[in-house]
């Protein structure tokens, strides 16, 4: 029986949050240059895509380009940002095809002007979408969104809008990039690394993770319905005993 046939689709994930590695390495071993696994990795990027909206994924959440990126050879970034922009160019008519509605997290106004007009271009044109969310996280810190909310809270406070004793977890979250989001219930990471590096670390404080060997070009549709099954035999127990949960 395949993958896809084992999965109760009462029980997907309303959101799925992937960690994208192993672009360089996949195509250092072709002998190619990093850039040649960034454009297979779109690949991979579309046919997750595809493969979430048809099991009823509400959100995935891809992490495309970190705050610490920019210090990767200038070469390497530009070549990304332009894939970036072709790839929204070449994918916009699918989107729209699939009911896909297109958001962003991170420092956008770090990203290069062309590339962050498209992407608004992009989110705007299909923000009438109502199927899958897919949020490309582009520039972006975990760290320093956190900063940021910090620092929206601290502004409503002096301004005199919020009470300092009124502040709560919810409120911090509403004041994250990923506001109005569930919290992701499965973080994938490819590659065999076994790290979260700075990649959603309030959202994720009770996500199952997920650690594959594949190289992200490598991972397909397949690959995503064999980490949603892992996901569904496990017992989340948020804390609670496990006959509390059963
Ligand atoms: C990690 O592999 C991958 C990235 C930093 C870039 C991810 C970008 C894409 C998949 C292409 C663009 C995506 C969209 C949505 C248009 P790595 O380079 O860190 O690999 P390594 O660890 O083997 O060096």
């Amino acid at each position: 029986m395949s993958y896809i046939d084992q999965i109760d689709l009462q029980r997907v994930p309303r959101h799925i949050a992937v960690i994208m590695d192993g672009n360089g390495r996949w195509a250092k071993g072709k002998g190619k240059l990093r850039v040649f696994g960034h454009h297979n990795g779109v690949l991979s990027v579309r046919d997750v895509v595809e493969a979430a909206g048809d099991l009823g994924v509400e959100y995935l959440t891809l992490y495309t380009f970190s705050a610490e990126n920019w210090n990767r050879p200038k070469l390497e970034v530009t070549a990304i940002m332009e894939l970036l922009i072709s790839t929204l160019n070449k994918e916009i008519a699918k989107l729209m095809k699939n009911n896909v509605r297109l958001n962003a997290i991170g420092d956008l106004d770090k990203l290069p002007g062309k590339c962050h007009r498209e992407l608004e271009a992009a989110i705007e044109k299909t923000s009438v979408n109502t199927g899958l969310t897919l949020t490309l996280a582009l520039s972006y810190s975990s760290r320093e969104e956190i900063v940021h909310a910090a620092k929206e809270l601290v502004a409503k406070v002096q301004s005199g809008e919020l009470q300092l004793e009124d502040i709560n977890e919810q409120m911090f979250e509403d004041n994250l990039y990923t506001s109005g989001m569930p919290n992701p219930e499965l973080l994938i990471r490819t590659s065999g690394e076994y790290r979260i590096s700075n990649y959603l670390l309030w959202q994720i404080a009770y996500a199952e993770l997920y650690f594959t060997q594949k190289l992200w070009p490598d991972f397909r549709r397949e690959d995503l319905f064999e980490a949603i099954l892992d996901y569904q035999k496990r017992e989340r127990r948020f804390g609670k005993t496990s006959e509390q949960v059963n």
